[in-house]
């Protein structure tokens, strides 16, 4: 979704800007543009496409000053296109304002001004804002964004700038991303960290409903009534190289790559041999847990599928029934929800608009929820009851894989706590998913050995229209997921499905040739898999079979075998993604995608 950039010191704004939001590429956006004071001058240079093209025009003509706000565009209301690229402003062009979220009134207040006689040129909802800041400015910027603020509908982080009064940029959110860097003689905000990263780590996490004043002398955070408010800082401790490729050609192999260490830092002082799950940002008692008569694990796209495995692994160590739900869906299905109702939300980004609808629904209706999340302080961490992080480190490629791994992670661990305060599984059998989870990392090390046979594979199957992924029990969670992984960054079409489920329809898909993979880890359900994938053979699929090593019985049945390191059965879709996403990785490469920033997807999906 967009980027917003803003910036106020004693250097050019422009090349913080367009650093900061090469930054937040990973976002996804289809327009850019600065806003730029140069003394009493608003300048503003936008215009379609990649930042790259935006940098150009900037070559051509530069925007001198220091102050100043910039903006990478996912299209929502209006085509992409350089009328529509914000920054939007006012009609005397004094005042400029960059916009992620939706303003869902917009259509009301855009009649309501033209009734006053104000013009507008886009088709975005966004261009209402500077209309009704120029309508409530009387020589208080602040106070205008404020009046403008509580006519607003919708979610909204805005950064705006004003050229008479050119020493500050006023912000403010509501339901979307929005943090303030403080430096040394200037300050920044920004939709997320690794935009400021380079130039400072002490920032200020906003909460809803909070304007932020932001000078070179320094930061005033005001809630709506004008009050000011004291925050703590917020110390960034990871590296900006964390943000960077180091070496890789993308970042999604680099994050790939980095699944091993997630695994293990997900897991450190939360899984130990002998010991409890120890969780420190989980406060719910021993008496809630036994009180909880259902769950929901509410999600979506990746953290969704990470959701699915957690109800295998919930139902199967702590007993308790647990529904898995789509956010978007959630919200409108009239779910029962009561005080005896936990709601886990699972969300990389923290960010998600409707997990975080999700999340407020079932808190309004009693229920207490556990967020999920790999942000620090984003917004379902804070409007959560209980937190569990997962220490994935910043992901950046828009395809998630090691966020999802660490998610699966985060599963494994509240399955364990909740049997220990349930004593529903015996602690034998807990030390040793304990045991083999503290194996994991090696074991995830070993299957990125094995590059050659999926490379092998994709420079087979690249050009292929489309694709199965077959699977049972955990499995078929698993292939829900590489299969997902495919469509997005392959632009392949795939589907997954449960083995036993394709006799009632798909099969009649299959035909010589067609592309399958099927996963047949799960010990109890081998020989049933097997079965499935001779069905798939008999009517001239190609099949890529991925199993245990030892298992080498499949190799009669597929075309090409993958063999994993053995795990308990529980634990096998953190190893068995990882040859899915590098299947679709080599075949993305192949057919020359854009692997980390894939057409019309977003990273944070902060809009419904
Ligand atoms: C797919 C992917 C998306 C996200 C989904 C939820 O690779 O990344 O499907 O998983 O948009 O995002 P978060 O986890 O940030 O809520």
């Amino acid at each position: 979704m967009c980027g917003i950039v803003g910036f106020v010191g004693k250097r050019g704004a422009s090349p913080v800007l367009i650093e900061g939001l090469s930054k937040l590429e990973y976002r996804g956006y289809d327009s850019a543009g600065v806003a730029i004071l140069d003394g009493d001058k608003l300048n503003v240079t936008k215009c379609k496409g990649r930042l790259a093209n935006l940098e150009e025009k900037l070559k051509e003509s530069p925007l001198v000053g220091s102050v100043g706000i910039g903006h990478t565009r996912w299209a929502t209301h209006g085509e992409p296109s350089d009328l529509n690229s914000h920054p939007h402003t006012n009609e005397d062009g004094t005042i400029s304002v960059v916009h992620n979220g939706i303003i869902e009134n917009y259509i009301h207040i855009r009649e309501w001004l033209i009734s006053k006689g104000y013009k507008f040129v886009s088709e975005t909802d966004t261009e209402v804002i500077p209309h009704l800041v120029d309508y409530y400015y009387n020589g208080d910027l602040i106070d205008a964004v404020m009046k403008a603020a509580a006519k607003m509908e919708g979610s909204y982080a805005i950064g705006v700038v004003c050229s008479k009064e050119p020493d500050k940029v006023v912000a403010v959110r509501k339901d979307s991303p929005l943090i303030v860097g403080l430096g040394k003689g200037e300050n920044f905000i920004a939709s997320d960290i690794p935009a400021i990263l380079n130039h400072t780590r002490d920032i200020y996490l906003l909460n809803d409903n909070e304007f932020v004043v932001l000078t070179e002398q320094g930061v005033k955070l005001l809630t709506a009534e004008g009050d000011e408010i004291k925050r703590d800082i917020y110390h960034v401790t990871w590296n900006a190289d964390a943000a960077e490729k180091g070496g890789f050609e993308h970042f999604m192999i680099k994050e790939i790559h980095e699944q091993p260490k997630a695994i293990k830092d997900t897991m450190t002082s939360r899984i130990m041999p002998g010991k409890p799950v120890t969780l420190d940002d989980i406060t719910i008692t021993k008496e809630q847990i036994a009180n909880i008569d259902k769950i929901y694990i509410v999600a979506c796209g990746t953290a969704y599928h990470a959701g699915v495995v957690g109800k295998y692994a919930i139902e199967k160590l702590a007993r308790i029934p647990v529904e898995v739900d789509i956010a978007s869906e959630f919200r409108y299905r009239d779910p029962i929800i009561n005080e005896r109702t936990l709601m886990i939300v699972v969300s990389q980004s923290g960010e998600t608009a409707d997990t975080l609808a999700a999340l407020r629904e079932a808190k309004a209706h009693g229920a207490r929820v556990i967020a999920v999340t790999n942000v620090v302080g984003s917004s379902v961490s804070r409007e959560a009851d209980d937190i569990l992080y997962t220490w994935a480190g910043p992901e950046i490629a828009v395809a998630s894989t090691k966020a999802y791994v660490t998610q699966l992670i985060a599963m494994y661990i509240i399955a364990l706590f909740f049997a220990e305060n349930k004593n529903s599984v015996n602690s034998e059998e807990i030390e040793k998913i304990k045991a083999a989870m503290l194996e994991l990392p090696e074991k995830a090390e070993e299957v990125l050995k094995h590059k050659e046979v999926l490379q092998k594979f994709a420079s087979k199957t690249y050009m292929h229209k489309d694709m199965f992924f077959l699977g049972r029990g955990l499995d078929y969670a698993v292939a829900m997921e590489g299969s997902l992984k495919v469509k997005e960054i392959s632009y392949i079409h795939s589907e997954a499905y449960a083995g036993g489920e394709l006799k009632h329809g798909p099969i009649a898909l299959i035909e010589k040739g067609t592309v399958v993979i099927a996963l047949a880890t799960q010990l109890g359900l081998f020989d049933k898999m097997v079965s499935n994938v001779k069905e798939v053979k008999t009517r001239g699929a190609n099949v890529l079979g991925i199993a245990y090593e030892g298992h080498t019985e499949i190799e009669k049945t597929v075309d090409a075998a993958l063999y994993i390191p053995r795990t308990h059965d529980i634990l096998a879709p953190v190893i068995s993604v990882i040859p899915l996403q590098l299947a679709s990785y080599y075949m993305a490469v192949q057919k020359g995608c854009d692997v980390d920033k894939p057409r019309n997807l977003a990273k944070s999906v902060t809009v419904e």
